[in-house]
C-alpha cells in the first residue's frame, strides 16, 4: 500500500501528464488548416512588435484593416493578426519583452506563415546625446549582447579568456569593465567582478549545414528596407498621447 506522501507523488506525475498531452492541441489539423488558407492569401509582411502599447496604436489606427474572413489565428500563446496596411498584407504579432520571447514570436512567425518581410518596431531608450524623445531611429544593424565571457579578478585585456584557444570565446569585440563604475571614480577603486567580454552570437542559418554554427556580433538590417527608411519623413504630434509610440 502506498504512503501518503507516494500517494501524492503519484498524483503529481499524473497532473504533469495530463498537462503535457493538452499541449499537443496547439498544432491540431484544424488550426495547421486554418493556417494554410491565411497562407494561400499571401505571402505576407510581419510586424513584430514588443508590447501591447505599441501594438495597440496601430491595430486601432484606420491605416490596419483586419481580414474578414479570418482576422486572426492563436498559435503557442501568441495572436497572429491578419489584414493589410496601405494595400499591403500584413501579419501583426506581440511577442512580449526579452529576446527569447522575441526569438521564439520571430519563428513561430516565419515557420508557419508565409513572410516576405519582417518589420520590427518599439519604443526604445537611448544612451546617445543629441537623441529625444520622439525622435524615430532606424537601425542599420543591430547586436544581442546577451553572451558574455566574465573575465576571473586578476587577469585583464593582454590575458587569454578560458576557452579563447578552442576559439569559443573571443577578446575582438571588447568590455565592460565594473571597476570603470565605481562611485566614486578613482584608479585605485578595484572591484571583484573585473570584466566582463561581449561574445558574439551563435547562429545557426537555415541554409547551413545542421548543427553547424557561425559567429555573429553585428547583424545588419536588410539594405532595401534601410534605403526605404531613409526616404520616409514621419511628423510626430507630441500633444497627443496615441502618436507617442510611433
Ligand atoms: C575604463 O575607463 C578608462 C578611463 O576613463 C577608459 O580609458 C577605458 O576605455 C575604460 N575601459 C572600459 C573597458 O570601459
Amino acid at each position: 500500500m502506498a504512503s501518503p506522501s507516494e500517494t501524492n507523488i503519484i498524483t503529481l506525475f499524473l497532473v504533469l501528464l495530463t498537462t503535457a498531452s493538452g499541449t499537443e492541441a496547439y498544432y491540431s489539423p484544424k488550426l495547421l488548416n486554418q493556417i494554410q488558407k491565411i497562407n494561400e492569401a499571401g505571402p505576407y509582411l510581419g510586424l513584430v512588435v514588443p508590447n501591447k502599447f505599441e501594438m495597440d496604436p496601430l491595430l486601432q489606427s484606420s491605416v490596419f484593416i483586419a481580414d474578414e474572413d479570418i482576422p486572426f489565428t492563436d498559435l503557442s500563446g501568441r495572436r497572429f493578426r491578419i489584414g493589410t496596411v496601405m494595400d499591403h498584407r500584413v501579419i501583426v504579432v506581440m511577442t512580449g519583452l526579452g529576446m527569447i520571447n522575441a526569438a521564439v514570436t520571430t519563428q513561430l512567425l516565419l515557420g508557419f506563415f508565409h513572410i516576405y518581410g519582417v518589420i520590427h518596431y518599439g519604443t526604445a531608450g537611448s544612451a546617445k546625446q543629441g537623441l529625444h524623445i520622439g525622435d524615430v531611429t532606424v537601425a542599420r544593424q543591430w547586436a544581442h549582447t546577451g553572451l558574455w565571457n566574465w573575465q576571473k579578478y586578476g587577469r585583464g585585456e593582454n590575458d587569454e579568456l578560458s576557452w579563447e584557444e578552442s576559439g569559443d570565446y573571443t577578446r575582438e569585440i571588447g568590455y565592460l569593465k565594473f571597476n570603470n563604475y565605481s562611485t566614486p571614480p578613482g584608479e585605485n577603486i578595484d572591484n571583484l567582478l573585473n570584466n566582463l567580454w561581449y561574445q558574439p552570437d551563435e547562429i545557426f542559418p537555415v541554409n547551413g549545414a545542421p548543427d553547424v554554427c557561425e559567429h555573429v556580433f553585428w547583424i545588419p538590417a536588410s539594405e532595401s528596407y534601410y534605403q526605404l527608411a531613409e526616404k520616409i519623413t514621419i511628423t510626430l504630434d507630441l500633444g497627443q498621447k496615441s502618436t507617442r509610440d510611433l
